[in-house]
């Protein structure tokens, strides 16, 4: 902390606020045993004694939509409003820089999308986007369902046995196998087995997490990656995966056949048809390695455990939900892929449900559950969409963007996937890859808890995962079958109705 870090809560207590806003201290999480730890590790979450979105959503409610939270000097501003989230994220994206995050990331990163300063970020965004053009998203079927009949082969294997399968760590290796033959053409194979390589991206992942969630930018210590035990495994991690990245690289670059965006889009490259190779061809785009290693591991990173997360708490919550929605959910599937082995992209548009299941859970557990922000000038935030005044913010304000369940339909009230010009890239390419995966787990198999649902957990990093994994028994066909008291009409049915009636 600099001196001026110190006298940033008094500064903004003097000038900050045009209204007076609530301050809350951050509370001991737990125990005192895991508050000192949660102050010696630098862990947010621990501080918070459990996933710090559900702590921020039970804060909001308590004293509305905008607050700062503060422990020792350190302070933040909470914004869980629509209007002012969209006024960060949309209306003023050059008074607002990644903050936090770009601190964290760029050591991973580089000069990727995610932590890229406007610059680079406004050449390479422009360079990637016609990369997930509408035929490339939909030749990624086809990669999808290749995929997801590997997952189906492990399911298949622990449903003869009648033994639980645990389904998080099943589905984060079905979305790196994904995301390596998307991004670069690379077969990891970990749906099969763990290999060192696989070992290296999640030890990647689960410190790139640590990071994010620590306040003490240990890493930075002098001579950390010499000295600091899990800092000498991560160079070691790095310099095996960025390797891999160099020679993916440098073969696509030597085999690099120029065409126009146009050209490209019409290509069909059976053997490579990976963003990489896009990139690398792209006629007019001049080749720089180091920024397509840095474009290519955001990608990964980004694109990974996300995907994985929304898979895992969909199933969590059909598993342990009413079983009529469940049922609902498979006859869909079931209906719309009846007699094929595999969807294909106009079934995903025929399958609303099962897509509204996807969103539903991304709205309970949103990946990743805040949005970070610091202002890099004095601003104002508009009030107004939740009936209050505007907030002012001050330089260097660090500001976490709250977006864990908003019941407001309006803009900027759900964030899935972020707004404005920063928003994700690999949207619908994610939501494309979750459906194609659960419709064909859920056209075949229905799941039993091998324990409890509460059995099963939650803590947050980047994304939040399950504490104990997700241990599931699967059943082929239907496991549950609805009692007869129930009756017809379905979930959904019953839902609508109940919500017209409580309009
Ligand atoms: C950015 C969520 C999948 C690549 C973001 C942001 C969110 C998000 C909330 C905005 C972060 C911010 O404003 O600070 C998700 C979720 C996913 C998902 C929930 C899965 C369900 C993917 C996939 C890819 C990807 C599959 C790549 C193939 C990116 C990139 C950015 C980004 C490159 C930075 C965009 C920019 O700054 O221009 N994602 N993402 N994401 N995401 Fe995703």
């Amino acid at each position: 902390l600099t001196p001026l870090d110190a006298l940033k809560p008094a500064l903004h207590a003097l000038t900050r606020r045009e209204v007076p806003i609530a301050e809350i201290e951050m509370p001991r999480g737990g125990s005192a045993l895991g508050f000192i730890t949660g102050v010696l590790g630098g862990d947010l979450q621990t501080l918070a004694g459990g996933p710090l979105f559900l702590l921020l959503a039970k804060y909001c409610q308590k004293n509305g939509p905008v607050y700062t939270l503060a422990f020792g000097p350190k302070s933040f501003l909470i914004v869980s409003d629509p209007c002012m989230a969209r006024h960060v994220l949309q209306s003023r994206p050059d008074a607002y820089s990644k903050g936090v995050l770009e601190e964290i990331l760029k050591p991973i990163m580089g000069n990727g999308l995610i932590p890229a300063d406007p610059a680079t970020w406004k050449v390479r965004r422009r360079a990637i986007v016609p990369g997930f053009h509408r035929r490339w998203l939909g030749r990624m079927v086809s990669l999808f369902s290749g995929a997801a009949a590997e997952l189906l082969g492990s399911v298949d294997a622990a449903a003869a046995a009648g033994s639980p399968l645990e389904m998080e760590e099943r589905f984060c290796s079905v979305s790196l196998d994904i995301i390596g033959r998307a991004v670069f053409n690379y077969d990891f194979g970990s749906v099969r087995a763990e290999s060192p390589v696989v070992k290296a991206v999640y030890r990647i992942l689960r410190e790139a997490e640590h990071r994010s969630t620590s306040f003490i930018p240990y890493w930075d210590l002098p001579y950390a990656s010499r000295w600091m035990e899990g800092q000498v495994q991560f160079r070691k991690d790095m310099s095996l995966l960025d390797g891999i990245l160099a020679s993916m690289i440098n073969g696509a670059v030597a085999t690099r056949s120029e065409a126009s965006v146009e050209e490209l889009e019409e290509r069909d490259e059976a053997d490579d048809p990976s963003l990489l190779r896009f990139l690398i061809d792209m006629r007019g785009e001049d080749v720089d390695s180091e920024q397509m290693r840095d474009d290519l591991m955001t990608m990964l990173i980004a694109g990974h455990e996300t995907t994985a997360a929304v898979l895992t708490w969909t199933l969590f919550e059909l598993a342990r939900g009413d079983v009529r929605m469940m049922e609902d959910v498979q006859h869909e599937v079931r209906t719309v892929l009846a007699g094929k082995a595999a969807p294909d992209y106009d079934d995903i548009v025929n399958m609303p449900r099962l897509r509204q299941s996807l969103t539903e859970s991304l709205r309970l557990y949103p990946e990743p559950p805040i949005l970070i922000r610091r202002a890099l000038k004095d601003d104002s935030l508009p009030g107004g969409g939740s009936g209050i005044p505007s907030v002012k913010v001050l330089r260097g304000t660090d500001i976490f963007i709250s977006t864990y369940p908003n019941e407001v339909a309006s803009d900027f009230a759900f964030l899935p996937f972020g707004g404005g010009s920063r928003k994700c890239i690999g949207d619908q390419f994610a939501m494309m890859e979750a459906a194609v995966l659960m419709s064909m787990l859920l056209k075949k198999f229905d799941f039993e808890f091998a324990g409890s649902p509460d059995d099963v957990g939650m803590r947050t990093g980047a994304t939040i995962h399950t504490m104990n994994g997700l241990n599931l028994i699967p059943h082929e066909g239907n496991f549950r079958t609805r009692s007869k008291e129930d009756g017809g009409g379905g979930w959904w049915d019953m839902k609508r109705e109940e919500y017209e009636r409580k309009r």
